[in-house]
Formats: structure tokens, sequence, C-alpha cells
């Protein structure tokens, strides 16, 4: 006979397995800490890839630390604030990195390439799948990177000339496909090569729960009366061969009303909702819903402006507590936003990392069992780290200084292997 607490465990793994086939098959476990490996980009003119090992707890382990060259090249923007290269957020983007199952992909925004990876269960370090592959005519300046295990795309966004983005089938283990990427979606942002930001550039391109879209964030510039966007591309089968999903050449673009400068963002699991920071104000949950006969619909569920905030840009989903954290590259803290209805949404509360840490902010960060990994590149004076919070204790339980990686101000992106 099944005891209460079986039928729970069974009730719990029958959940599990649903959640498996879903978009995020890795990261519903449950308890303390389930991933392995946390992989970041230095953003470096020689750009690399490091890969730091997690222990049982979820603690990073340096030692056994590896960085793999992605024989492409990292750059920086332009701040449009001073005219220097921008750091920290070199990029100004989500995802310089992206895992996808037992893929990785990267961006090298210096050479307008992207390298893919293997991981293996063996050795920590990612083994280079081939060399990095070169973006069309007309992409320059590749600055995220998202990939559907359902479909086996990778895309990129690029934020130079006129920025878009650009998509290409891949095999897992064995590389990008040499059909490439395919023809640029443009944006018309009218940017230089590296482009001047924050404004006015791509910030983060995913795919929705489903993997039925895929979406990416512009961010306008309120300076200059240019509209920020969000843009839409549905997933069909290829015209000639229907086993063959592709990425539509057209897409669709609105500006939810009232944002202006969005930037990253989290699918909700099993929803048609996206969690997207605004620089502007702070972080907002927004139900996606591209149908043929009415195109894209997007409706605000909710909205968390933040008071004190700088720019909140970068957003990602706990499992355990079910809730959206989201960093702020001028704030040390991670604010907790509601996700459901009523009165759990908006702001829920704010863990502070000062003064237990003296980082000057927060970029990049992804979570996993309780714990979420948050990405500080310093400023030049402060060095890189990245901080780990357990969100149910509400505390920082480890601070790593990443000196001795290589990693620096530059460094950008933030993704878990399991
Ligand atoms: C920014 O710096 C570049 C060279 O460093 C210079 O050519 C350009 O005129 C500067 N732009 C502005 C707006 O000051
Ligand atoms: C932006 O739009 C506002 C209101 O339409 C207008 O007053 C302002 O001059 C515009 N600014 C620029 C830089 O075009
Ligand atoms: C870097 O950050 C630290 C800590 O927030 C701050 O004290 C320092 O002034 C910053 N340095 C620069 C160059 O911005």
């Amino acid at each position: 006979m099944f005891s209460q607490a079986m039928m729970t465990k069974l009730v719990m793994a029958v959940g599990f397995l649903a959640g498996a086939v879903g978009a995020h098959p890795r990261t519903g476990h449950a308890g303390p800490a389930n991933a392995k490996t946390l992989y970041f980009l230095t953003n470096n003119a020689e750009n690399a890839v490091v890969a730091i090992p997690l222990d049982g707890s979820g603690m990073l382990s340096l030692k056994g630390s590896a960085v793999v060259k992605t024989a492409g090249a990292g750059a920086n923007g332009i701040s449009g604030a001073t005219n220097q290269s921008a750091m920290p957020d070199s990029l100004f983007s989500q995802a310089a990195l992206t895992v996808s199952d037992d893929s990785l992909f990267a961006v090298n925004p210096g050479s307008n390439t992207v390298t893919m990876f293997s991981l293996s269960s063996s050795s920590c370090a990612p083994v280079r799948l081939g060399s990095p592959v070169p973006l069309p005519a007309g992409a320059s300046f590749p600055v995220t990177v998202a990939a559907s295990a359902r479909h086996r795309l990778v895309c990129v966004g690029t934020s130079g000339g006129t920025g878009g983005v650009t998509c290409a089938p891949f095999t897992p283990g064995t590389g990008i496909s040499s059909v490439g990427f395919d023809a640029l979606r443009p944006f018309d942002l009218q940017q230089s090569t590296p482009p001047v930001g924050p404004t006015n550039t791509v910030s983060h391109v995913l795919f929705n729960a489903d993997e039925s879209l895929l979406l990416a964030t512009v961010k306008g510039n309120p300076a200059t009366n240019k509209t920020g966007f969000l843009a839409s591309f549905p997933i069909a089968a290829s015209q000639g061969q229907k086993s063959i999903m592709m990425v539509a050449q057209s897409g669709t673009k609105t500006t939810p009303p009232n944002t202006a400068v969005l930037f990253g963002s989290a699918p909700i699991p099993h929803s048609d909702s996206v969690l997207v920071t605004d620089a502007s104000f702070g972080a907002a949950v927004l139900s996606i819903d591209h149908t043929t006969t009415t195109g894209l619909v997007v409706a605000e569920k909710s909205r968390a402006v933040i008071a004190g905030q700088k720019a909140t840009c970068w957003a990602a989903i706990s499992p355990a507590t079910g809730t959206g954290f989201v960093t702020d590259v001028a704030r040390n803290l991670l604010v907790e936003i509601g996700l459901t209805d009523g009165a759990q949404t908006g702001v829920l509360g704010e863990i502070d990392l000062s003064p237990a840490t003296s980082d000057p902010g927060l970029i990049d960060l992804a979570a996993a069992g309780t714990l979420v990994y948050a990405l500080s590149p310093g400023n030049g004076t402060v060095g890189a780290a990245i901080s780990v919070v357990d969100v149910k204790m509400r505390k920082l339980v480890q601070h790593v200084e990443l000196a001795g990686v290589g990693a620096n101000g530059n460094a950008m992106g933030l993704a878990l292997g399991f």
C-alpha cells in the first residue's frame, strides 16, 4: 500500500517527468543544488569560456576550473556616456553564452562568429567543435545567443550596423550545420560597429517556454525618442523539408505600453509568459502569444517598479521559489519578483549582498535548486567575482574572485551545466 509520503514522491516524480519534456528539461530538479558546472565568457580579445565545477552542495571549486579558448575574439561596445569601451556590461546583453543539454554556444563579438562546444560528464572543460562559424553578411557584433534543444536551432542577436537576428541548425556532439547562419532578420538600429550603447542595441534572444517562438528584446533610446521593442519570430517546418524546423524570416515587432529599455528575460516554465527587465523601471511579466490569425499579442500581466534601481537588466527564475530574480549593474543586490497572480506579483523583496561583498553591481545570473549564481564583472578597480546566494535562506553562501582564471571587467554571460 502506498503511504502518503510515497504518494507525494510519486506525484512529484510524475510532475518532474512532465516538466522534463518542457523547455527547461534540466532546471526543474528539486534539492539544494544540482548543477554540475558554471560557465561564463571572458569576452577578452582572445575570447574564452571559463568552466568552474560545482561541488555536491553547489559551491564553486576554482581548483578544478578550465579556461577554453573560443578561437574567436571578444570586444567591448562603446559607452554612450563616456565614449570609452563599455565595462562592466561590455556587450549590453544577457546570455553571451548559452547551454542547451550537452551543447554550449558562445558569441565572439570581435570576430563576428559563434563557437559551439560539447559538454561531457567526464571533464569540466567544454570541447570545441570545429572552427567558430561566421555570421552572414551585414551581421556584426553578436552579443546574445539562444539554443533550442527541441528544434536543434541556435540563434544569435547582433548589435552592430543594422542589428538583427540570425539562426542556424546544429547537431549535438557534431557542430553547427554546414549550411551555416541564415540571412539576417534586420532591426534597423543604424549602429556603428562596435555599437554605442547601452541604449539602441539588442538585449537578449531567447526561446519561449514551449520553444514555439524566438523572441528578441531591443532597447529603445528615450533620449532620441527611439522606440524599443519585443520581436517575435514563429518556428515552423521548412517549406521544402517538413522534418526541418526553421525560424521564420519575418517576425512581428511590438512595443509593450510603458516600456522603454527592454533587457534580459526569462521564460516562465509551462506558460506563455516571460519575465522581462526594463532598465528604465525594473521588470514586468508579459504574456506573449503569436497566433496565425491575429499575429503577436503581448499583454502585461504585472509590473515591478523597483525603487532606487539604476539599470535592472538581467533575469532568472528560481525553481525552488517559483519567483524571478533580477540584477542591476549598478547595485549589489538581487530583487525578487512575483510571477503569479494577485498579491504574489511585483517586487517581493531584496537580498542585499552589501556589505558582505564590495561588488559594484551584478549582471548575468542563473538559478539551480535553491541557489542563484550571479556574475559581477567588477569595474576595473574591484575585480570580477561570482556571488552564490541561497534564495530560500536569503543569504550569500559563497563569493569567488575570478582574477585567477583570467576574468576581468569584460566578463559576460553565465550559464549552468547539469
Ligand atoms: C569618440 O572617440 C572617438 C575615438 O576615440 C572619436 O573619433 C569620436 O569623435 C568620439 N566621439 C564623440 C562623440 O566624442
Ligand atoms: C521627443 O518627443 C517629444 C514629444 O513628442 C518632443 O518634445 C521632443 O522634442 C523629442 N525629442 C527628440 C530628440 O526628438
Ligand atoms: C568600483 O566599485 C567600488 C565598489 O562599489 C567603488 O568604491 C569604486 O569607486 C568603483 N570604481 C570605479 C572606477 O568606478
